[in-house]
């Protein structure tokens, strides 16, 4: 366990996120951005040339680029100087074994997202991390780190729009049925997300509508119910699940409309929310994030801007000043930050980076939509 030292940079491995990866430099160098963390281990392929290759190539002590995570993390535990946080960015139904093997070792866990590949592993990874009260565990649920969304989560709690009554959700991206993509060329381009035991439970829903649903309890701190799903494969060129509608109940009695979607054509980084009150709406969009609407329903919409009009609550996960964008980066950059924080204080600060209660509700919500899509019933959210 890190012994708190609010100066010391603390020290971080890697799992993933090598050559060719999505999201690999983009954990790099957000957990660069606050000058908290140093990157000093990792493994970074399955493919051990490749991965020391990469290692090295950014700096890492050859010593320290290891063949798999399992020799990551006992090594790491028998050094003096060992990581005190793992990132793991690897295809979703390893995040469970991954993370579980650093929880063995009291290593903290920024993972990306889902927060496991399907409903059984999550229990198990929630149970593990909740068992041990060394470690913390963090998700990169990155859009809940917008200033502006965190704006839109302390209004609710403020009571601005008053009792959440309606949500409507929707992530709508288009790499399963684009025009470069064909029944021949499917698999090479898509790589694990048509593979079933790697993408895990729905691809869909996996991939983007974890973040959508994740986004919808965020914001109006509520929870689903239960769910009325239909799941469907649309596309011609592949072999998985590529859009979902789901109907939600949440624990207050306000209602949800959820679509995610990897086939709509032309719908790129189409993630938008808009949540009704007794009182007003929020809407947000993240193709436009350093805005807010705010409709108090009396009167006219109010654009709200990150740290500026009427945000001032957004000026606490803001780097730069109003009128100068900042985005997707400065966001994921902020679990890190806040991440760290968290691991070097020990007061009783509130922090809002995604945890895993919050990815064990995302995975239950997944599994109940897929219960649902197959019965064709309202399911339990449990
Ligand atoms: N938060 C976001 O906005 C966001 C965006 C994209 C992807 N993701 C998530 O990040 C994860 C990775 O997605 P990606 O698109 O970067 O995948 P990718 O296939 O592009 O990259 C995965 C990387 O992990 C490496 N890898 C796989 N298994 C490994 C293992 N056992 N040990 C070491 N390295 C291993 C691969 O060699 C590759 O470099 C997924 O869970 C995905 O859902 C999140």
């Amino acid at each position: 366990m890190f012994k708190s030292n609010k100066t010391k940079k603390l020290s971080l491995g890697i799992v993933g996120g090598g050559p060719g990866s999505w999201i690999g430099h983009v954990h790099r160098i957000s957990s660069r951005f606050d000058d908290q963390y140093e990157i000093v281990a990792g493994v970074f392929s399955r493919n051990v040339k490749i991965s020391t290759k990469f290692g090295k190539s950014i700096g890492i002590l050859p010593d320290r680029c290891y063949s798999n995570y399992q020799e990551m993390a006992e090594k790491e535990f028998k050094r003096k100087d060992g990581i005190n946080v793992v990132a793991i960015m690897t295809p979703p139904s390893s995040h469970q074994v991954i993370a579980e093997k650093f929880i063995s070792t009291n290593v903290n866990i920024i993972s990306d997202k889902p927060f496991a590949g399907n409903l059984e592993q999550a229990k198990k990874l929630f149970k593990s991390i909740k068992k041990n009260k060394k470690i913390k565990y963090a998700l990169t649920h990155n859009y809940s780190a917008y200033p502006m969304v965190r704006q839109a989560k302390i209004l609710v709690e403020r009571g601005r729009i008053g009792k959440v009554r309606m949500i409507n959700v929707e992530y709508v991206q288009d790499w399963s049925d684009g025009s470069s993509i064909n029944s021949r060329n499917a698999k090479k381009k898509l790589k694990w997300k048509l593979d079933k035991n790697i993408v895990g439970s729905s691809a869909v829903l996996n991939e983007i509508g974890s973040h959508a649903y994740h986004l919808a309890m965020y914001i109006s701190g509520l929870k689903g119910t239960n769910v009325f799903a239909d799941i469907k494969q649309i596309s011609p060129k592949i072999k998985m699940d590529d859009n979902a509608q789901v109907m939600i109940n949440f624990t207050n009695g306000a209602k949800g409309m959820f679509w995610t979607s990897v086939m709509s054509r032309g719908g790129v980084y189409g993630l938008r929310i808009r949540v009704y009150g007794d009182k007003g709406s929020l809407e947000w969009v993240q193709n436009d994030p350093g805005y807010l609407k705010l409709n108090p329903s009396k009167g006219a919409v109010k654009l709200l801007e990150r740290g500026f009009h009427n945000a001032d609550f957004s000026r606490n996960f803001s780097r730069i000043k109003f009128g100068h964008p900042e985005g997707y980066l400065d966001a994921f950059a902020n679990i890190y930050k806040e991440f760290a924080q968290s691991l070097k204080s020990k007061s009783n600060k509130r922090y809002f980076y995604p945890d895993e209660d919050e990815g064990f509700e995302t995975a239950k919500f997944i599994n109940a939509c897929k219960v649902s899509s197959k019965s064709k019933k309202w399911v339990k959210i449990k």
